[in-house]
């Protein structure tokens, strides 16, 4: 996989004018930024680019303004950026036009710039061939490094890739290469765990997953909802009863494919959401009419580190249980401790990554411990339902010529 596209390795950078395609979509509270991951991941491709003497021309979108919105601009973000990198980082108040012009023209090699919010024009999103355009007079060559904006075919995310000579950065290189070892040439056996609250936006992910794993664990909400299909009473657990003929199907279309499912045995049960409410474990046949299931139980643990133990290759999508409140984080925070400890120990690779996942990883304190963790929510769930991700094909398209 990694093979089949061109990285910095291909490429002199040296004075030339690098059009770098980064995702600088950090979450921000009140001006302040609340996690610089994505900023951190790309510090090394811009480092490099910048080291060699290029010159670095940052092309991003923030949120999803409809036309020019101050609150969105990448500034602030832009100023943090080179508090993480160590380098000054200059920015134009447009990505088009005189303005994003003339910065570019006053950059010596080596300099980083940082362009505003792509999407405050419209032609972002469209992938607007006169945006496009205009955009590749800024630059000779597009380096994309933006896995975690891959899954749209916009301007800056695909557009310049027909435009320009292309190549991936060093965190779109890392992405690529740690999911090619989960799901495309995995070492065998695969585990995957997909969690989270629906069946209904999880659909294709398990469709796609039972095809290409060995064990699928499903935990989280979404897994009452298979309880369900199977006649298991869940009381007044979040359960998708429309869904119940969906959830039949990807059993059976596991089984036909040889992929174990590992459902819950028992559920911890609680009588209202909240942290700290009084619980308890109930075997499936007994899970109380009015009670609600909040985490996986004791002996689904069990069961799901064993199913653990067996693999090579994991990969998680999703939390087990209700883990931001305590104590349902007890399902996620002990299979998340097992695959840091199997993985520390050589015996697994543990690939994880979406918005919720990371946020699961970081609470039990094993994210560093994991094989590689993905900052993308959107393209890795796309990446794990086995759609084409066109931030990613044009540029095996430009590798082939
Ligand atoms: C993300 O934050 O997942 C990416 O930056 C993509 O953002 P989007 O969902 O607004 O396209
Ligand atoms: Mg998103």
């Amino acid at each position: 996989m990694t093979n089949s596209f061109r990285t910095l390795d291909d490429v002199n950078v040296s004075g030339k004018r690098v059009l770098v395609r980064v995702d600088l979509n950090v979450p921000m509270d009140n001006g302040r930024i609340t996690d610089a991951t994505r900023l951190e991941r790309i510090a090394p491709t811009v480092t490099e680019i910048s080291g060699k003497g290029g010159k670095v021309i940052l092309l991003a979108h923030f949120g999803r303004p409809k036309g020019v919105d101050p609150k969105l601009s990448l500034k602030p973000v832009a100023a943090a950026l080179a508090g993480v990198i160590g380098k000054p980082v200059a920015f134009a108040d447009d990505c088009i036009g005189d303005v994003a012009t003339k910065a570019v023209a006053a950059m010596q090699d080596g300099d980083i710039l940082c362009l505003e919010n792509t999407r405050f024009h419209p032609g972002e999103e469209k992938n607007d061939p006169a945006f496009v355009a205009e955009l590749a007079e800024l630059g000779d060559i597009w380096v994309n490094d933006a896995f975690s904006a891959a899954h749209r075919a916009h301007a800056t995310t695909e557009g310049l890739g027909h435009k320009l000579p292309a190549f991936a950065g060093r965190t779109m290189q890392a992405e690529l290469d740690a999911l090619g070892k989960a799901l495309d040439a995995p070492t065998r056996p695969v585990i995957a765990i997909v969690g989270g609250a629906k069946v209904s936006s999880k659909i294709d992910l398990l469709e796609n997953l039972v095809t290409k794993v060995d064990a699928l664990v499903i935990g989280g909400g979404m897994a009452n909802t298979f309880l369900h299909a199977q006649g298991i009473g869940v009381g007044k657990s979040l359960c998708e009863k429309d869904l119940a003929a969906t959830a039949l199907r990807i059993i059976d279309k596991a089984e036909a494919a040889g992929c174990a499912i590992i459902l819950p045995v028992d559920a911890v049960v609680a009588f209202h959401f909240a942290a700290n409410a009084p619980s308890q474990a109930y075997g499936l046949d007994a899970i109380p009419a009015d009670g609600m299931i909040l985490d996986v139980g004791p002996q689904s643990i069990v069961r799901i580190n064993a199913a653990i133990d067996d693999a090579a290759t994991l990969v998680w999508n999703g939390p087990l249980g209700a883990f931001e409140m305590t104590p349902f984080d007890t399902g996620t925070v002990s299979a998340a401790k097992h695959a840091a400890a199997r993985t520390k120990a050589r015996k697994l690779i543990s690939v994880a990554g979406g918005g919720d996942t990371v946020a699961a990883l970081n609470h039990a304190g094993v994210a560093d411990d994991f094989s590689y963790i993905s900052t993308a929510g959107g393209a890795f769930l796309e990446w794990m339902e086995g759609k084409p991700l066109p931030g990613v094909d044009v540029l095996r398209a430009a590798a082939k010529g």
